[in-house]
């Protein structure tokens, strides 16, 4: 997948999955990690090093069912 410029949210990015998932991405030359957690299990410990990158942004949110209906994002994550 070339994911060369593509945005990327990933939600539970705080998670063990998501933020190894997101340290993966942030090695490619993507342009920007979208990060939502709503911190019910993930822990901010976990996006230290990835949070120092300028294409990473954390939301402190919940995700439901519907978020990604129009969005300009090029992938999304789970
Ligand atoms: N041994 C350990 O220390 C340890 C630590 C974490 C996970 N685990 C296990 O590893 C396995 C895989 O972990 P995982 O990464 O799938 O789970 P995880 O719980 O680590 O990650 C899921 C993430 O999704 C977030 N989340 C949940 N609902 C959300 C919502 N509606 N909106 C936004 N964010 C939301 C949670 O806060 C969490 O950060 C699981 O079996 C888990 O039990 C083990």
């Amino acid at each position: 997948m070339d994911l060369n410029g593509k945005r990327i949210v990933v939600i539970g990015g705080a998670g063990l999955i998501g933020s190894h998932t997101v340290d993966a991405l942030l090695r490619t030359d993507v342009s920007e990690v979208v990060i939502y957690d709503n911190f019910a299990r993930g822990v901010r410990e976990n996006l230290v090093g990835a949070l120092t990158d300028s294409r990473a942004s954390l939301f402190d949110a919940g995700v439901s069912d519907g978020l990604c209906e129009g969005s300009s994002s090029s992938g999304v994550v789970t």
